[in-house]
């Protein structure tokens, strides 16, 4: 699969064919490596990875993903950088795109980002900033593929903060074909240029009521209310109670509804144990296909031979 863009760092950079090619590859990869291994389509091909933030499993999943396909990954908590001694992100685009093949990047300010992308020769891709996680809802849709054996024409149900996987969640619904229904307080609604944008091509709804989202829902998805950005405890009172998914909530959405969430989770805030340990969780294989959906991507980015 080849795609347009050089970076990957909001999701709105596919077109809706891109996206699906993408998926299609991630299935390939996934049976691939579970019969015997994966082709070293990326031999001698190395990936930069610079942490602002913690990781388990974007960390990971890129490290072993670059391993599976023949090539190699360089971690870098930016704290060991010169970055965190004032080098700049022009100088250290350069430097990186001198090395390495490919750049992933988690930060806290999503400019950091665009400004390394527009400085460096080679493909950044977001591994998440506070605005947006793309890599994330890759892996979300193919996970919605598997279980739901189609992606186009569903209802997606958002409960909770309109946070960074809320945005892309909304731009992969858009390329998708499916709509979203998006349960939030007033004031933790996702992005509204975001949302502004989806709404060419797909109904994205917003709602104070959890209930009205998750009516004839497919699949319903939350993440914590305390991103690593905004973990004021005070934040928590004001989802609570009303915006945890709980069996209630659940048994009020499709009776053959998938629960979606990016992980890391906190049990009995966003989400009752009941739910995420329940039988129509299916947040382990989400967690499994980040690697198989990033590595379609690192081969598309840094045009492999073919999958
Ligand atoms: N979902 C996700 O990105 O997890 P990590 O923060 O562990 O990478
Ligand atoms: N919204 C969470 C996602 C963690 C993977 C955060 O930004 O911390």
């Amino acid at each position: 699969m080849k795609l347009k863009t050089k970076n990957l760092l909001t999701l709105a950079e596919l077109t809706p064919k891109e996206f699906v090619g993408l998926l299609n590859d991630s299935i390939k990869l996934k049976k691939e490596l579970k019969k015997n291994g994966n082709k070293p389509i990326l031999k001698n091909k190395t990936l930069a990875m610079i942490f602002q933030k913690p990781s388990t499993r974007t960390r990971v999943s890129f490290e072993i993903g670059m391993y599976q396909l023949g090539g190699h990954a360089v971690n870098l908590s930016s704290n060991d950088t010169q970055l965190s001694r004032g080098e700049s992100v022009e100088d250290t685009a350069k430097t990186l795109s001198r090395y390495a093949n490919c750049i992933m990047a988690r930060v806290y300010d999503h400019e950091l980002l665009e400004k390394l992308s527009q400085h460096t020769t080679i493909p950044v891709i977001n591994g998440l900033s506070d605005s947006f996680h793309p890599c994330q809802i890759l892996a979300d849709f193919l996970t919605i593929k598997e279980k739901k054996k189609k992606i186009r024409g569903l209802k997606i149900a958002w409960i909770g903060d309109g946070n960074n996987v809320c945005n892309s969640m909304i731009y992969g619904a858009a390329l998708a074909g499916s709509s979203m229904s998006i349960a939030t307080p007033k004031e933790f609604q996702p992005d509204k240029k975001v949302v502004k944008e989806a709404q060419r091509s797909t109904d994205i709804e917003l709602t104070l009521d959890p209930f009205q989202a998750v009516n004839n829902a497919d699949v319903v998805v939350t993440d914590t209310y305390s991103s690593i950005h905004n973990n004021d405890p005070k934040r928590i009172k004001k989802f609570l109670p009303k915006y945890q998914v709980n069996p209630k909530l659940m048994r009020s959405a499709k009776d053959n509804a998938i629960f979606l969430h990016c992980l890391p989770a906190k049990r009995e805030q966003e989400v009752t144990s009941s739910v995420i340990d329940g039988s129509q969780s299916v947040v382990w294989d989400e967690a499994e296909n980040r690697l198989h959906t990033q590595k379609a991507l690192l081969s598309a980015l840094i045009h492999a031979e073919r999958i």
